[in-house]
């Protein structure tokens, strides 16, 4: 069993150092320009680690056999003061290794901080808990989608607590904190579709705080984004409204089949009293429904937190009046999920 276990680590990192590019035990597939030189570093350390650990662990094995207490030898026994030949090598040996890995990681570290300056760039905000893209048309879609062979730049903000922005097959990790830009960059190299993950601990959906990466083939990133960007004129509002719902956040904390989350159900509300925090009711109308998306705070429905960010600035006119037409049309019975 140990045995098949150590014999699959070893393999894992001889299959990772020998056909880098290929997903291996320990990494997804290299996906950018930088994943190649950050896997190498990682299975240099794993394996300087591995050799130093088997040195150690097998020398103290074979002194605690050869030195052990026996009846025929209570003293312990001479030994020599010191050994020139010995101390210089575990002093110089080690220092190469910590140089070369400093070396290697400082420049990795350079590359993965500075954007080619001729980048295509995306803004990026977290929220608790989702993810929002905006290019620089202002569309903005909730996964992120690029062109490949071209290098990004993502200017990163959050609007409430600290998230991190991390993409395992690029192998680029950043806070992204709120009240100030964060930023990352990369050039993907495949097509195709990878994950994005929140990698700093940010309440009770954490680990729901997941997007995708879409890598898209050559010209067709264009024609993505002018398509999802007319969505308004060429969707109903209702439609519309829907695809807004999942795209920026909402259905995290409210639901449309009735159930409470973080946030009271969207299900059945429309036209209907609701009472809140302070005591008093509201009707909830186009004019609720609105503040309540730009001053979530003022408003707030009996037994929730105000925990909502605001929406002003970050939803045009368009977008609040298909949202509100999507919350009217749940008022049907038969609405169901997004
Ligand atoms: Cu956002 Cu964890």
């Amino acid at each position: 069993m140990m045995v098949e276990i150590i014999e699959r680590l070893l393999s894992g990192v001889a299959s990772g150092v020998l056909e880098l590019g290929e997903p291996s035990f320990w990494l997804p597939p290299q996906v950018s320009t930088v994943a190649r030189s950050v896997d190498w570093l990682f299975y240099f350390i794993l394996g300087v680690s591995i050799v130093f650990f088997l040195i150690i662990v097998v020398v103290m094995g074979i002194f605690l056999v050869k030195y052990r207490r026996r009846e025929d030898r209570l003293d312990a026994e001479e030994t020599p003061r010191h050994n020139l030949a010995l101390e210089i090598s575990w002093s110089v040996i080690p220092l190469a290794l910590v140089v070369i890995i400093f070396f290697f990681g400082f420049k990795g570290f350079l590359d993965i901080s500075t954007p080619p300056a001729n980048a295509y760039e995306i803004y990026v905000e977290g929220q608790k808990w989702n993810w929002s893209f905006a290019y620089p048309n202002g569309y903005v879609d909730a996964d992120l989608h690029v062109p490949v062979d071209r290098p990004v730049r993502l200017v990163m903000s959050s609007a409430d607590v600290i998230h991190s922005l991390y993409v395992p097959a690029f192998r680029i990790k950043n806070d992204v904190v709120p009240g100030r830009y964060s930023h990352a960059w990369f050039e993907a190299t495949e097509v195709g579709e990878y994950e994005l993950f929140c990698a700093e601990y940010c309440g009770t959906s954490h680990s729901d705080m997941i997007a995708h990466v879409v890598v898209h083939p050559p010209g067709e990133f264009e024609t993505w984004l002018e398509k999802a960007s007319n969505f308004l004129e060429t969707m109903t509002p209702v439609d519309a409204g829907r695809k807004l719902y999942s795209l920026r956040g909402c259905q995290q904390c409210h639901s449309v089949d009735g159930t409470a989350k973080v946030g009271p159900t969207l299900s059945g509300i429309f036209g209907h009293d609701v009472s809140l925090v302070g005591g008093q009711s509201i009707v909830v109308d186009e004019n609720y429904l609105r503040r309540s998306l730009l001053e979530p705070a003022v408003d707030v429905v009996a037994g929730y937190e105000p925990v909502m960010p605001t929406y002003q600035g970050r939803l045009k006119d368009g977008e609040i009046n298909a949202i509100i037409e999507y919350i009217k049309s749940l008022t049907d019975e038969e609405e169901g999920g997004p």
